[in-house]
């Protein structure tokens, strides 16, 4: 049951919480609460009316549904919904519209009556949006109110699509989405531009008004937002920190989207950490003196007796003897993150005053050459995110191969495919039997961008990329041979599928049984926009763990390092791996990221940040070595980060 998860609130916290450890967990005891409600509600001979959230949050909560309604006989007969918003002007037959969502996810596997189903529409003609929408407010009173509303939170903090800036009071009404917003929803709609700019949501009196008002978070990219909405104002800014005034609302968290609130983050400002069931281990000390660094603005060094007292860290110095010493044991756990051999050394040609390669774990640490497989979701993540150390491990004599899990099709616009194939068609070298198709293709495509996309100009698209990927990894040194294409199927379901099946598992766990690397480099960026990194690496992770129950032998010296995107970097203080670039291996990298041709100018995915691909790697990487200098370690060009797990640590952690 939810109420078993339920924390005590600490003084930071302005809205109740539940933390649980997995999305999957949380979602079955979110679908526990509503299941007992419509049950007791049926044992009365009453109705109850829930209000229904879409997005990738709620999925696991309506699979959990289903099941219980396929398995355990839940009845939905007594029940009536009415969702949040829906996108405008758009179908109810598109595929990515909210009707279609909840028929895909909810509507046609159990027994709700489709005539007491509501969403808004997004097809009423705007000259009557306004009367549709009191028309939709009176519907919802006219059922009796909501009993149960289930939300999700965007990036923006918004509850429907109450962007920045609802009021209090606003009711069911047209909107205008934040950029941001449609950022995250432009993997669905395959790009910004057929991204909708409007939708009709709820508004966030009608959220409030629901009698009982559970909001879930899964995931690290929704960690800051909720620590703002649970801890923040209650303000418009921030639609969510409404709930605060709500009396029966709840804070549904797995680990990851908790990792912010200040419990977690810097818990030392809570109380003595022993209190909290807590211990001052390597992690937490680095964490509070990093903290402390820069809250102070002085390098770690310099850190004194009172900086540690009047930020409540009296404890942390007691236990070191003095903030000297304190400061001694931040600064070598990290510069010894900071390593030029990210596979180790030769063990045949290291030296005794070499220093030793200190992050890496001791199962392959003598092993020379490593083999080493860079998984990149999409076909440039590898040099975007990692491509400096890459040219790093092919220089220092490792066999490393690259994965690219998904064609990235999606992403090369229609142009870029016509050049390619009017020079293929004007060559002379077309394949005489395909000669017509080509023309014909070429002839569709010079006529604009609008041909739809079919199956042959996805193989074309992801074709061209398989050819940049190509010459890229050249430029870092690595082979043609070396390279795998794994297509993996979820890439391609229509409409796009936010999940995964055991094709895409078995494909990854023959790769790895096949090479069985020793080092696995692969993305662990969970803020990217399209869900597709998250995808990928819960495809690997899954692959693991059946690796791990047929007990691999490989598996047990193999470590993996994974990487953050072209999004976002790592906190300072869950860095295991610093590999330092130089000027020139800055150029190189860049060179490499250069042969993605498709991706320039006008990616689809690059959303509001105008910057292309090769300047936030290097504004990311420059400002990760600026972060070391500040702290008081050497200056370097640029950086590149990566955290740590042990493959069975990995398997455990709840963060994925
Ligand atoms: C969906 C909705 C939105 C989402 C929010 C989070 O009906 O109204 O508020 O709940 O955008 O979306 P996901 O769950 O995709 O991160």
């Amino acid at each position: 049951m939810l109420s078993d998860h339920l924390l005590a609130r600490s003084r930071y916290e302005q809205a109740a919480i539940a933390v649980l450890a997995g999305s999957l967990e949380a979602s079955r005891a979110v679908a526990a609460e509503i299941a007992a409600l419509i049950r007791s509600r049926q044992a009365e001979k009453r109705d109850v009316v829930l209000g229904l959230a879409t997005g990738s949050t709620p999925v696991s909560l309506y699979a959990e549904l289903v099941r219980l309604h396929k398995e355990e006989g839940l009845s939905f007969a007594n029940v009536t919904t009415f969702n949040l918003d829906e996108y405008y002007p758009l179908p109810p037959e598109h595929a990515q519209s909210y009707r279609s969502f909840m028929r895909r996810h909810l509507f046609d596997h159990v027994d709700l009556d489709p005539a007491r189903t509501h969403l808004p529409s997004g097809t009423v003609p705007k000259s009557e949006v306004d009367a549709h929408c009191a028309a939709y407010e009176a519907a919802i009173r006219a059922a009796g109110g909501i009993d149960f509303q289930i939300l999700g939170i965007g990036r923006t903090g918004h509850i429907g699509f109450n962007e920045p800036g609802s009021p209090r009071h606003s009711l069911t009404r047209l909107v205008t989405l934040d950029p941001l917003t449609r950022r995250d929803a432009a993997g669905d709609f395959g790009g910004n531009d057929a991204t909708p700019r409007h939708a009709i949501t709820m508004g966030v009196r009608t959220i409030l008004d629901a009698r009982r008002v559970v909001l879930m978070a899964w995931g690290q990219h929704k960690a800051e937002i909720v620590r703002t909405a649970v801890e923040g104002e209650v303000n418009a800014q921030v639609s969510a920190s409404f709930l605060q005034e709500h009396p029966a609302a709840l804070y549904v968290l797995d680990t990851a989207a908790s990792g912010a609130l200040t419990r977690n983050r810097t818990p030392w400002l809570i109380g003595a950490l022993e209190d909290q069931g807590l211990a001052w281990d390597e992690r937490m000390t680095r964490r509070a003196i990093l903290w402390l660094s820069q809250l102070k603005h002085k390098p770690i060094l310099k850190l004194t007796d009172d900086d540690y007292n009047e930020a409540g860290l009296q404890d942390l110095v007691r236990l070191h003897g003095s903030a000297y010493a304190t400061n001694l044991v931040g600064f070598y756990q990290l510069q010894h993150t900071i390593t030029g051999w990210p596979g180790g050394r030769n063990p045949q040609k290291s030296k005794p005053g070499d220093a030793p390669v200190r992050p890496l774990l001791a199962a392959s640490a003598q092993v020379f050459p490593k083999r080493v497989l860079v998984l990149a979701p999409h076909p440039d993540d590898d040099v975007i995110s990692m491509g400096g150390t890459l040219c790093r491990l092919v220089d220092q004599g490792h066999e490393v191969h690259i994965a690219y899990a998904v064609s990235g099709s999606g992403s090369v616009p229609n142009e870029a495919v016509w050049n390619l194939l009017a020079f293929v068609r004007d060559s002379g070298l077309a394949d005489p039997a395909r000669a017509e198709s080509l023309r014909a293709l070429t002839a569709g495509l010079g006529a604009g961008d609008s041909l739809p996309p079919s199956a042959e100009l996805t193989r074309w698209k992801s074709l061209v990329r398989r050819h940049e990927a190509t010459a890229a990894a050249r430029v870092c040194g690595v082979a043609e041979n070396r390279l795998r294409f794994l297509e993996l199927p979820f890439y391609n379901a229509t409409p796009r599928s936010r999940t995964y099946g055991p094709t895409d598992v078995a494909i990854m766990g023959e790769l790895l049984a096949g090479f069985q690397p020793h080092l696995i480099y692969a993305a662990g960026d969970l803020d990217d926009p399209h869900g597709t990194h998250r995808l990928c690496l819960r495809v690997l992770r899954e692959a693991l763990a059946q690796a791990a129950t047929a007990r691999a032998p490989w598996l047990a010296a193999a470590e993996l390092w994974l990487y953050r995107g072209a999004w976002a970097d790592w906190p300072l203080d869950e860095i295991d791996l610093a590999v330092p670039l130089s000027p020139q291996e800055v150029l190189r990298r860049r060179r490499a990221i250069f042969r993605h041709e498709t991706q320039k100018d006008q990616a689809l995915f690059l959303g509001e940040d105008r910057r292309e691909f090769w300047q936030r790697t290097e504004e990311r990487s420059r400002r990760l070595a600026q972060a070391y200098n500040e702290l008081g370690l050497a200056e370097y060009e640029a950086i590149e980060a990566f955290k740590r797990y042990a493959p069975e640590e990995f398997l455990r952690s709840a963060a994925f």
